[in-house]
């Protein structure tokens, strides 16, 4: 007889669980930013669209998937047909190849976190002496001039890379009972230390020149096509659809459950917080265009700049004196640590659950065979040229990856689920 398969403790332990996947560090560096370039207010007309079109009828499509056929991508793609697998095995890889530069910027967070402890108890922040630009380029990722220069091998990066996959095993290894208990702490904490950060951002002056300059709506840019990518794109990203991630969480659930109620309240939720997000990045971007008489334009807002260079400033020019500042820089690094360990494990989870369910390995020889491996790939983006390849694989991963599998994802359940099948799976009747 099969055995049992595990189970959440309860519904709003995997719900959490799947919202601690889908707000992570694209919710802060990704969103603001995005929004930004692509028609500032304007934005939010694509990106709800894109929502509405793709976002949550994929997810819906995900937890359908996993709950009805009781297993992770590559099975219930096999389920559907065996010449189908190998579509789940590419979406979950994809995943994988992601976590291992995702994880890399945990690790730069690590050593931020680390820097700003120090502060805290007496000391300047790191970066002040030399600003935060040179800073966060020649101290933490000590860059070289192009990506076959490899330069230095950067140990605090690596030992911040250590410390991620070593929490990301402790997270996963244990099976989903743990990782429900896990993410109680990783899904709220980030949103209080958040909710923190919007009121010291819009309490600062110039708060509302940055707001305005993040809304104000660029209609122009609604007739490129390039904006609907990337609203596409991010929807995509942000909710962790098309990885195999949701299929996995899913199929610990029961065959009952409500799934379209539970895609739309993980879409809410991450969708609510990328707007804080920009909220609390905005305003504070505002007040370093007043605190240094720069143009808000001017400000550097995208990217991982944002979080490593612009932010960091903003922290150093915050009145309240340099322990207060110490504390907001404790709580940005955490916010990005908690924020983000969520959303890898999550990566991890659906691989291992993958390969558990081919192969019926132990789990926990699984999780650390996956956990030591991500962290050797990592250590690729540890050189001073780490920077330059964690942006091409980046781009390469999200619009070829991602996007294609998606795509397929979609086209191919549309043709394979006769519409009745497809309705009584999605909503759940046996
Ligand atoms: N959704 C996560 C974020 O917004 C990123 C992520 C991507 C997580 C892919 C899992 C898989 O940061």
């Amino acid at each position: 007889m099969a055995e049992q398969r595990e189970r959440w403790a309860s519904r709003p332990a995997f719900i959490m669980a799947a919202v601690g996947s889908a707000i992570g560090l694209g919710n802060v560096w990704r969103f603001p930013g995005t929004a930004f370039n692509n028609g500032g207010g304007a934005f939010f007309i694509p990106y709800f669209i894109a929502l509405m079109t793709a976002g949550i009828p994929l997810l819906i499509v995900e937890y359908g998937l996993g709950s009805r056929f009781q297993g992770s991508a590559p099975r219930a793609y096999r389920k559907l047909g065996a010449k189908y697998e190998w579509i789940g095995w590419w979406a979950v890889l994809v995943g994988l190849v992601i976590s291992f530069y995702y994880c890399v910027i945990l690790a730069w967070s690590w050593v931020y976190l680390w820097g700003s402890i120090k502060a805290m108890f007496g000391g300047a922040l790191p970066w002040v002496e030399k600003t935060a630009d040179p800073y966060f380029k020649e101290d933490i990722l000590r860059v070289t001039s192009e990506p076959w220069e490899f330069g230095e091998f950067v140990w605090p990066t690596v030992i911040g890379l250590a410390l991620t996959w070593i929490a990301i095993y402790f997270s996963i290894a244990k099976g989903v009972l743990r990782v429900g208990k896990i993410v109680m702490i990783t899904v709220p904490l980030p949103l209080l230390i958040l909710a923190a950060l919007v009121v010291r951002g819009i309490t600062l002056d110039g708060a509302a020149d940055g707001l305005a300059y993040y809304l104000a709506p660029d209609w122009a840019k609604l007739a490129e096509p390039k904006t609907w990518l990337a609203a596409y794109g991010q929807v995509f990203f942000s909710l962790s659809v098309g990885w195999g991630i949701l299929i996995a969480y899913a199929s610990y659930m029961s065959r009952k459950t409500d799934v379209t109620n539970n895609a739309l309240i993980t879409s809410f939720a991450n969708c609510g917080f990328s707007f804080m997000a920009g909220f609390a990045v905005f305003s504070t971007v505002g007040y370093l265009g007043v605190a240094t008489s720069t143009p808000v334009g001017d400000i550097k807002a995208t990217s991982f700049s944002l979080a490593f260079a612009t932010y960091p400033t903003a922290i150093e020019n915050m009145p309240g004196g340099a322990t207060m500042q110490a504390v907001i820089a404790v709580g940005f690094f955490l916010m990005l640590l908690t924020l983000g360990v969520d959303s890898a494990f999550s990566i991890v989870e659906a691989v291992s659950t993958s390969m558990y369910d081919k192969f019926r390995m132990k789990r926990e020889t699984l999780v650390k065979m996956l956990c030591f491996g991500g962290f050797i790939m990592g250590l690729i983006f540890c050189f001073g040229s780490g920077l330059y390849w964690l942006d091409i694989t980046d781009h390469f991963m999200n619009d070829y990856g991602l996007g294609l599998i998606a795509l397929v994802q979609a086209v191919l359940i549309g043709w394979l689920i006769p519409r009745d099948e497809f309705k009584r799976i999605m909503d759940n009747i046996n």
